[in-house]
């Protein structure tokens, strides 16, 4: 059995739940939750719904970016083959974002941290540290947030989405720990004390960009702070967790300072 069977199981996996941006109930459901209250109540939980959908938006369109360099730099053709579907599945994504931003009167404030995390992956050296970056860390962190904005989004377009989305980075994550762990199967010890240097650097602006909040919800922000905090801190822990799973030794892992 070749060591790729895996990722090769992920390409008919990622086949079998392709969808189409036809079949969200574009027609049928509201975009967004429809609050009630004053018109200035209204439009502030308008806002609020419209800068997390940016949010969104914004990291499906870095996806694509980086799914397409990792389909051009992957040589084996498994990988290859695989990745012909997350450039598929990141654009048809991004796709749907942008008719929902349409829907709910276009886009709010970037998060620049999120920017900069992606500029980091696809400037990074080597194959292995832009799959451990992109699949094993990113794509793992992203499907509890796709729960909890369907879980307050019922009966919504958005709703519909966020569904799809958790089950589609379910795959685009499995894929990557499967071809993350025969790269690194094969990787020198070089190649593996770079990549958690290049963690290391990533780490503080991943911190960054997690607690950043746009002006519209700067108030949840400092509301919240504390659980978010929380969540983050088991965040990093369960990618650490996964690094060392892939037999990287994660004892020079720096973890940023949190403060509460
Ligand atoms: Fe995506
Ligand atoms: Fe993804």
């Amino acid at each position: 059995m070749s060591d790729f069977s895996e990722v090769y199981r992920y390409y008919t996996l990622a086949k079998k739940a392709e969808w189409q941006v036809r079949d969200l109930p574009w027609d049928e459901l509201p975009p967004i939750p429809e609050s009630k209250g004053s018109p200035d109540k209204v439009a502030r939980r308008r806002d609020i719904w419209r800068s997390g959908i940016t949010q969104q938006l914004q990291a499906d369109e870095l996806a694509v970016q980086m799914a397409a360099q990792l389909f051009a730099l992957a040589p084996h053709p498994e990988a290859k083959l695989y990745y012909t579907t997350l450039v598929q599945d990141e654009s048809r994504h991004t796709e749907a974002w942008l008719k929902l931003t349409a829907m709910v009167g276009g886009t709010a404030e970037r998060d620049p941290y999120l920017d900069q995390l992606c500029k980091m992956t696809l400037e990074a050296d080597t194959l292995e540290e832009k799959v451990f970056q992109m699949q094993v860390f990113f794509e793992r962190l992203i499907i509890p947030k796709f729960r909890m904005i369907a879980r307050s989004s019922r009966g919504t377009i958005l709703e519909d989405m966020c569904n799809r989305l958790a089950i589609d980075d379910g795959i685009h994550h499995g894929s990557g720990m499967a071809y993350e762990r025969v790269l690194l199967q094969n990787a020198s010890k070089k190649t593996k004390d770079k990549l958690i240097k290049a963690g290391n650097r990533l780490l503080p602006v991943f911190v960054q960009h997690e607690l950043w909040r746009p002006r519209e919800r700067a108030w949840i922000g400092s509301a919240m702070r504390s659980a978010d905090v929380a969540r983050l801190r088991r965040e990093l822990e369960n990618g650490i967790r996964m690094a060392a799973s892939l037999g990287l030794d994660v004892s020079e892992v720096q973890v940023p300072r949190l403060a509460a």
